[in-house]
């Protein structure tokens, strides 16, 4: 018979249970903070925040608003393979830089006919290509002016390639700045080694960056965003496709991310794919990180059963409180140089203080952001208020949705695993926009760091020091003895 040692059973423990100690700082205001976080091994975020890949979370719309704030969104994988590789491209479509945003004329072309299509696409230049789509020159609004003649052709009256300034493709837009402001030009189009047009970014591009100064973007402006992908099924031919739309990291997403067929998933991934950043998950554990990371994770997604519409820990009696489950985790993924991100869980901004203080680099977050403008979940009025639809991705709602979507044998097994629902459908109070939600969020974090006499994270972890607390404690904490105003 098997004796259990009931004092050999450690304590676990989560948000609610703890508080961090102030302590004095030299931080004079919360803006003078850096919330800037490893997401990955290579990718950098200025917020914290990824949103959860789920269906009533994470579509291209909230994916842009959150890279905006500089969080990233995951795209959720129910849907078909071609649909969230649209999702992906429509998050990394063209803001600036590159892509189909320039007009071109041929040079032979009259100008007249120039005209014409500066005013069909209401845009004030046209970049002259040859029939080989070489750079021959630019041809702007203002050479038009005065102008009598109106059969003469582009190629007279056009600025030409010798006295044009360009860049090459893969210019950065930082570098692109600092030429257009060194060479007081407005364009700057990108050319490669054969003259081919690749590009264009212009001054407007700029500012436009100026307007979200902490947005999460790539080398080329267009903002980041990350894509789930299961660990059996298609998932290898999702991910080919999520790679090509431009996705920046992959998420092997799985309930119990310590089972052979996740590990197995991300090695595979990984071979298939070395140079995309792979996120990999879920995991309670130090032995379940450290598995992760061997398979080739460059990221590890921490969380068993802590989500607000999660129902595995009643259903399985499995999981592990979160904060323990973050230090544990945490610990042996900052050995080997891995960002841990904490997911579920999150109800207020002080969880977000706690999870980063406890060692996660950033946190994960569906319930909250389900109730934002943004998510793709369905609004619903109840006695006057607006709320929006949230629900498990182990629900019973999004548990059929798969079904209908998954045909190989593989899926269906793991649907048949899901038969008993380990999560909840629900609706949450509605909260605004994704920047308004982010504000008071970040807004809390920042506050937090201050109390910590932490400048950045790194700080705020070598700062931080929990107490726990009894259930008056935790009474204490929250708005008590009052009657709140409706
Ligand atoms: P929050 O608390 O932010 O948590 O809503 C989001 C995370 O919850 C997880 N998730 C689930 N866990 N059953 C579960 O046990 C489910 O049906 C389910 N759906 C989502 C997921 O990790 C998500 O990021």
């Amino acid at each position: 018979m098997i004796q259990f040692d009931q004092a050999e059973i450690p304590i676990a423990l989560t948000y609610d249970d703890v508080l961090l100690v102030p302590r004095r700082s030299r931080v004079t205001s919360r803006l003078e903070v850096d919330t800037s976080c490893q997401l990955t091994r290579k990718i950098r975020l200025s917020v914290p925040i990824l949103a959860a890949n789920m269906d009533t979370v994470c579509e291209a719309r909230l994916a842009r608003a959150m890279a905006r704030e500089g969080g990233i969104g995951v795209i959720h994988r129910f849907m078909p393979i071609e649909q969230e590789a649209a999702e992906v491209r429509h998050v990394k479509r063209p803001e600036v830089g590159t892509g189909p945003r320039f007009h071109t004329i041929a040079p032979n072309r009259t100008l007249s006919e120039a005209n014409t299509l500066m005013g069909r696409y209401n845009v004030h230049s046209l970049l002259v290509v040859d029939e080989s789509g070489r750079l021959m020159g630019i041809l702007t609004s203002r050479d038009l002016l005065f102008v009598e003649e109106h059969q003469r052709r582009v190629a007279e009256l056009m600025t030409g390639k010798d006295n044009l300034v360009t860049a090459p493709p893969g210019t950065t837009l930082d570098e692109a700045r600092r030429i257009l402001h060194e060479h007081r030009i407005e364009k700057l189009p990108l050319v490669d080694g054969e003259g081919r047009l690749q590009g264009l970014i212009t001054s407007r591009d700029a500012l436009r960056v100026a307007e979200h100064p902490r947005a999460a973007r790539d080398t080329q402006g267009q903002l980041l965003v990350a894509a789930a992908i299961g660990a059996v099924g298609d998932y290898l031919e999702r991910a080919a496709a999520l790679v090509e739309a431009g996705v920046d990291a992959l998420v092997v997403d799985i309930a119990h991310g310590h089972s052979d067929h996740a590990i197995r998933a991300t090695e595979r991934v990984r071979e298939r794919f070395p140079e995309v950043q792979l996120v990999a998950g879920n995991v309670a554990t130090p032995e379940g990180t450290r598995d992760l990371i061997a398979a080739g994770a460059d990221a590890v997604k921490v969380g068993v059963g802590p989500g607000a519409a999660c129902s595995t820990r009643i259903v399985t009696g499995v999981g592990v409180p979160q904060l323990t489950a973050v230090i544990e985790c945490s610990r042996v993924a900052r050995e080997a140089g891995v960002p841990v991100i904490a997911d579920g869980g999150i109800r207020y901004a002080g969880d977000i203080t706690k999870a980063l203080a406890a060692g996660a680099d950033s946190v994960m977050i569906g319930s909250l952001l389900a109730g934002t403008e943004e998510s793709p979940g369905e609004t619903v009025l109840r006695h006057g208020a607006r709320y929006k639809v949230f629900r498990g991705m182990a629900s019973v709602g999004a548990a059929e949705v798969r079904r209908q979507l998954e045909r190989s044998a593989d899926v269906l097994d793991e649907l048949a695993a899901a038969v008993v629902p380990e999560g909840v459908e629900a609706v949450v109070v509605f909260r605004g926009t994704v920047a308004q939600l982010l504000h008071q969020l970040v807004g809390g974090l920042r506050s937090g760091m201050s109390y910590l006499d932490a400048p950045d994270l790194d700080t705020l972890r070598s700062h931080a020091r929990f107490v726990r607390i009894s259930e008056s404690g935790w009474r204490e904490s929250k708005p008590h003895d009052i009657q709140l105003k409706e």
